[in-house]
């Protein structure tokens, strides 16, 4: 008997406002011809006025418990994955407890920016597999519209803001790939990029928090060939390979990206979730929100193969194999 984390809800919240890439036409020297080429991208979501991270999660949070048929006293453990907080602290983790009414358990942000799902979701897996916690939920939630600056046409036109949320529930297995639940996983950071992608504010720096910098030509070429890779060990980890994948459900930044690495692990597009094109990169809520879409749509299904893969700031990447 081997202890699972299983996954029995998942649910997503997108703010109201969506953005065409026309609207960035009117301020910028840029047309959607070149993002809808360039990123694949052709509209995205951002939050209101007002509406802040924490506020999306906890709706995010809603969804994936009525999935799972839970109440949120159920829940043992709330892990938020996010770059973008409402407040330097306390955790986003302990507002959804709180906006939630959980009166027990315990919660806390993780930060490896748009892959920072992955490192919350192997967190998620410790915790249960350890017996910290018996159901956790796994949100990755930003509002990366508050740190663009919106002069900068090569980074401004590729983020939106979002929310999405995963309900983990342990579970015993047999102890083979064919149990449902998280299978493996493969963790990856390297500070010596971390010029590549990062926010040029902070607490112990300037004090205001700052707004997005990216060199997307270096990291584009970093990327295909570092998610291909972590995705392979993940699966290698298991003891399982590309042939046995019916979804590939990626970080959604850029669409040759995930055309990429599809092709080098060998997968059609036909088994790739994309929600690029209407999300944007929402960060570390990009994989969460496109399991949602994936699962509303009646693609991702009970007893399927799923391996998820990121990167981004630090530069950090990771891939998680799971059985829905
Ligand atoms: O989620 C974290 C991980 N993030 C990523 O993985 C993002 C990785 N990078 C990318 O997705 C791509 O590199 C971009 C979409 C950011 C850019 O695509 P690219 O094919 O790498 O283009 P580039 O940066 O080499 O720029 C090509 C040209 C440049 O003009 P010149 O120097 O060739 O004259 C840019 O100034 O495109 C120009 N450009 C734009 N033109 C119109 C940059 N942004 C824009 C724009 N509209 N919005």
């Amino acid at each position: 008997m081997t202890l699972r984390a299983v996954a029995t809800g998942v649910g997503h919240y997108l703010p109201e406002r969506v953005v065409p890439n026309s609207e960035f036409e009117s301020f910028l020297d840029t047309t959607d011809e070149w993002i809808r080429t360039r990123s694949g991208i052709e509209r995205r979501h951002f939050a209101a006025e007002g509406e802040t991270t924490s506020q999306m999660a906890i709706a995010a949070a809603k969804n994936a418990l009525d999935m799972a048929g839970l109440q949120p006293d159920e829940i043992d453990a709330v892990v938020v994955a996010t770059s973008t907080p409402d407040l330097t602290f306390p955790s986003v983790a302990t507002m959804v407890q709180s906006g939630l009414g959980m009166t027990r358990g315990f919660a806390y942000d993780v930060q490896a920016v748009c892959a920072g799902f992955i490192f919350a979701l192997t967190n998620a897996n410790g915790l249960i597999l350890s017996g910290q916690a018996e159901r956790v939920l796994v949100i990755g939630a930003e509002t990366f519209s508050r740190i663009m600056d919106w002069t900068d046409r090569s980074t401004c036109v590729l983020f939106g803001d979002g929310a999405g949320a995963l309900v983990l529930e342990a579970r015993t297995g047999s102890g083979t790939s064919q149990d449902r639940g998280i299978l493996s996983c493969d963790l990856n950071s390297d500070g010596r990029y971390r010029d590549m992608l990062y926010v040029d504010g902070g607490v112990s720096t300037s004090g205001a928090s700052g707004k997005l910098r990216m060199q997307g030509n270096p990291l584009f070429r970093q990327a295909v060939s570092k998610l291909t890779e972590t995705a392979e060990r993940a699966l290698e980890k298991a003891s399982l390979g590309s042939a046995d994948v019916d979804w590939i459900v990626p970080h959604q930044a850029n669409i040759r990206i995930i055309q990429g690495t599809a092709k080098k692990m060998g997968l059609p597009m036909e088994q790739v979730i994309v929600t690029v094109q209407d999300h944007g990169n929402t960060s570390a809520a990009s994989i969460p929100l496109a399991l949602s879409v994936g699962v509303q749509e009646g693609k991702i299904r009970e007893g399927q193969l799923l391996v998820t893969e990121a990167i981004g700031g630090g530069l950090a990447w990771g891939s998680v194999v799971i059985r829905w």
